[in-house]
Formats: C-alpha cells, sequence, structure tokens
C-alpha cells in the first residue's frame, strides 16, 4: 500500500513513523513533511490547504490510502475532495469537521445532545458581549468561533481585560473572521484530560488517556502554547470514569454527528475537565493532538495502517486495536521565544547520539542542509520514551534530552510530574 501523511509536525512524524512498521505499507509520501520525515518518507512540497494540489498528488502516485494530520484541510473539505474523485482518504468529512471548527457549532450541537460542558452565551456584537462580560460571575472564558491554532480561548483576570479581549477578537481581528462570533462560557475547574478515539462513524474506541502540558513554564506558568509535552496513560481516569466518558460523551458525539449526515470517520480529540460534578467538555478536535499523539501512538500494539483502514471501510472492531501495558513521555523542546517571536535557523546538536528502541526523537520545525539539522519552528522537536513505568519513563525521556542542544533550547523540566501525584477519579 502507498500511504500519503498530509502534515509536517511532530503529529505527522509519530504517524509516519508508525506506518512505517506496518506491514501493509510498501512506500510512504508526506506533504509538506518536514527534516525528520524526510528520512522515513518521501516529501512533496504541497501545502496543507492546497487541496487540488493534493489530491493530484495523490492521483498521479497511486497513493492507496492518504491520511490527514492538521485540522485546516479536514475543515476546508480534503476529505469531501478526495471521495469525490474516488480516492480513500482517513479523516471526518467538511460537515463534520465543524465539531472544531466553529465553536459556536460545537457547543450549540452538546447542548442539542445533552453533553456536558460548561454553560455559555454566543455572541456576534461586541456591545452585548461587552456587557454581559461585565455583568459576569468571573471568571469567564472567551473563545473565538473559529480556528485559531490553539490561542484563540483567554481566561481574563478582570473586567478590563475581557473587555480588551473581546476587542482585539471582534473589532480588531486579530483571528480575522474566526473572531465574528465568540462564545463565552463558564471557568471550569478540575483536572484537564485529553481522551482521543478511534471512530468508524458507528463505533467508537477510546484510546489510552493522555495529558497535555499546554503552559510554557514548570508548574503550568505563562502563556499557552500548542504543547509542550504529554505523557500516556493517565492516573486521572479510573475504568469506571473512561465508561462514562464513552457513555455520555464519545458515543453521543459520534451518533449526533450520525443523525445529521455528517460523516465521521477518522480520530475523534475530547478536551475533558474532569469536575468534582463529573467530566466536562472543554473542546473538540477531528484529528490526533499535538503532542498527545506522539506519547499515544508509540504505546500502540498494533499495525496503525490496518486500524485506518477498518476505519476507512467502516468495520472497526475491538480485537483490532491492543495497547501496550507500558508508559510514554514526551518533552517538547522549543525555540527560544516560543510561543511568542521566536529564532530560527539554529543548528541541532546531539541527535545522532540517541539511537534506542524505547527513545524517539520525532521532528516538528526543522530542516536539514546536507547532513546538518537546522530549527525552523517554535516547536522544534519531541524526544519519547517508552518505559514499563511512568517514573523510568520521565528519567529516560530527560536524559536524552539532555543529550540534544541548539542555541536558546527550551523545554519543561515537569511533563509527566503531574502523573505521578495524580488522584484517581471515580464517579
Ligand atoms: P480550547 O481552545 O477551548 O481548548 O481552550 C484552551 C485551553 O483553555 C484548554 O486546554 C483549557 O486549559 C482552558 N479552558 C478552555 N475552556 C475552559 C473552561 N471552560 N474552564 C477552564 N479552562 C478552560
Ligand atoms: N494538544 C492540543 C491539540 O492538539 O489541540
Amino acid at each position: 500500500m502507498r500511504v500519503l501523511v498530509v502534515g509536517g509536525g511532530g503529529r505527522e512524524h509519530v504517524l509516519v513513523w508508525k506506518l512505517s512498521q506496518s506491514k501493509l505499507v510498501k512506500k510512504i509520501y508526506a506533504a509538506p513533511g518536514n527534516a525528520g520525515i524526510a528520512e522515513m518518507a518521501e516529501c512533496a512540497d504541497i501545502a496543507v490547504h492546497d487541496l487540488k494540489g493534493l489530491a493530484d498528488f495523490a492521483q498521479a502516485n497511486g497513493v492507496d490510502l492518504t491520511v490527514v494530520g492538521p485540522e485546516l484541510p479536514l475543515t476546508l473539505g480534503i476529505v469531501d475532495e478526495f471521495e469525490e474523485r474516488g480516492l480513500r482518504i482517513f479523516g471526518p468529512s467538511k460537515s463534520a469537521a465543524q465539531i472544531e471548527g466553529s465553536k459556536v457549532f460545537a457547543k450549540e450541537f452538546m447542548k442539542r445532545y445533552h453533553i456536558p460542558t460548561a454553560s455559555f452565551r454566543i455572541f456576534g456584537s461586541r456591545e452585548e458581549a461587552i456587557q454581559f462580560a461585565r455583568s459576569a460571575d468571573v471568571p469567564i472564558v472567551i473563545k473565538a468561533d473559529g480556528l485559531a491554532a490553539g490561542k484563540g480561548a483567554v481566561i481574563p483576570e478582570s473586567g478590563e481585560e475581557a473587555e480588551r479581549v473581546i476587542d482585539d477578537m471582534m473589532l480588531r481581528k486579530v483571528f480575522q473572521e474566526a473572531g465574528s462570533k465568540i462564545v463565552i462560557e463558564h471557568f471550569l475547574e478540575g483536572e484537564e484530560l485529553t481522551v482521543m478515539a478511534f471512530t468508524d462513524g458507528e463505533h467508537v474506541f477510546p484510546m489510552l488517556s493522555s495529558q497535555d502540558h499546554k503552559k510554557i513554564y514548570d508548574g503550568d506558568k505563562g502563556p499557552n502554547t500548542g504543547g509542550m509535552g504529554a505523557y500516556a496513560p493517565t492516573r486521572v481516569v479510573s475504568e469506571g470514569l473512561m465508561e462514562t466518558i464513552g457513555q455520555e460523551i464519545l458515543e453521543p458525539v459520534i451518533e449526533g454527528l450520525n443523525q445529521e449526515g455528517r460523516v465521521y470517520k477518522g480520530v475523534f480529540y475530547a478536551g475533558l475537565m474532569i469536575t468534582d460534578t463529573g467530566p466536562k467538555v472543554l473542546e473538540f478536535n477531528c484529528r490526533f493532538g499535538d503532542p498527545e499523539a506522539q506519547a499515544v501512538l508509540p504505546l500502540l500494539e498494533s499495525d496503525l495502517a490496518e486500524v485506518f483502514c477498518h476505519i476507512v471501510d467502516g468495520d472497526l472492531h475491538a480485537d483490532t486495536i491492543k495497547w501496550q501495558d507500558k508508559c510514554a513521555v514526551c518533552v517538547v523542546l522549543a525555540s527560544r521565544g516560543y510561543p511568542v517571536e521566536y529564532e530560527k535557523g539554529k543548528e541541532i546538536k546531539g541527535l545522532r547520539r540517541l539511537a534506542g528502541r524505547d527513545t524517539m526523537v520525532f521532528h516538528a520545525g526543522t530542516r536539514s542542509e546536507g547532513n546538518r539539522f537546522y530549527t525552523n519552528g517554535g516547536r522544534v522537536l519531541g524526544v519519547t520514551a517508552v518505559e514499563k513505568s511512568l517514573s523510568r519513563a520521565i528519567d529516560k525521556v530527560y536524559n536524552a534530552a539532555r543529550k540534544i542542544s541548539f542555541e536558546g533550547m527550551q523545554y519543561r523540566k515537569d511533563i509527566g510530574a503531574r502523573g505521578l501525584n495524580a488522584k484517581t477519579s471515580f464517579f
């Protein structure tokens, strides 16, 4: 089988790495890929939003299955475009991807199907939003409706800040049209958790639970990032709670989308807050999480290409999906200045000293020249270690991270630490 992976970050590198181990896969292409992916796949310089260019490429190269990493092409309708041309592709249709593409859609959908989430109001008028924010019981969370590269949710600390955030989104249009409408919702307290699931549109199978670390600094301080590291599985959820998440959140969403004629085949991502009154939805994504994928997929024992094929064919069953009884930790190495303005073009050293079966380096923002690697983005690399226990995986991943260096390299030193102390929630 010839596979095309769309995207060029750490998530796509782990997808290519895992697919390269499949007995079904003979050749992997990536578009646009990155310097690490280029060591395992043939990269084509096509942008992820160039749907026609990607479909032309798949047709011209006899690609049997296309796997989409990022949300943008999914929300633009890459799956519809490929299917119209008779090309096999893994991911939700454009109408189903709305669950991530529009927070207004997602919140109204949750209300329609009684899915637990923070109470909310939707605003298309700046004046009404400001009036509401002034009178609301703080704390609140303000979210732009559309895609905003993980920066579209703000928790203001004062009334003035709330007004400024609303003005940024609705008046100054910092997220362009994504901020034409906004959601203001109640702030939820609890433990944050990621549960991703494989679904063929009918059957839903949760993956191992994971936790992202969104803030730039240790102890969850500083501004939000795309994610500074992740670990899996977590001890936050008991088996009973996982069942509740399946029955009250994952299954009703897929069933509801189905009822509305929105075909969802792919990975469904639920960002949850485990509150005192049970799990509540913070956000939905229509794809693998990044960096969660770099912690979860190395623990998958099954052949990923086989899982994807069953999903596309609509006959996914539990036996197809097996997990290793181990723990994985992924630490992101980022450029100085990230997540604001960051440097590029610094030589990365120490990569070749990391050969080991259970330690992987997934590239995100990198490029190569000859046999040298250089930084080329905010999040540069994700180092993942797999071990029998979480504490051993943490030791191993930091031993590996310390061997890598580039000027201005920054990373969190506490990835996975909360997993060591976490209390399991039972409901
Ligand atoms: P979102 O883009 O909706 O995922 O939000 C980004 C981050 O903001 C989440 O990962 C949470 O850490 C935080 N967040 C979002 N909504 C809420 C909420 N209702 N209560 C508390 N924190 C939230
Ligand atoms: N790690 C969060 C996300 O992928 O959106």
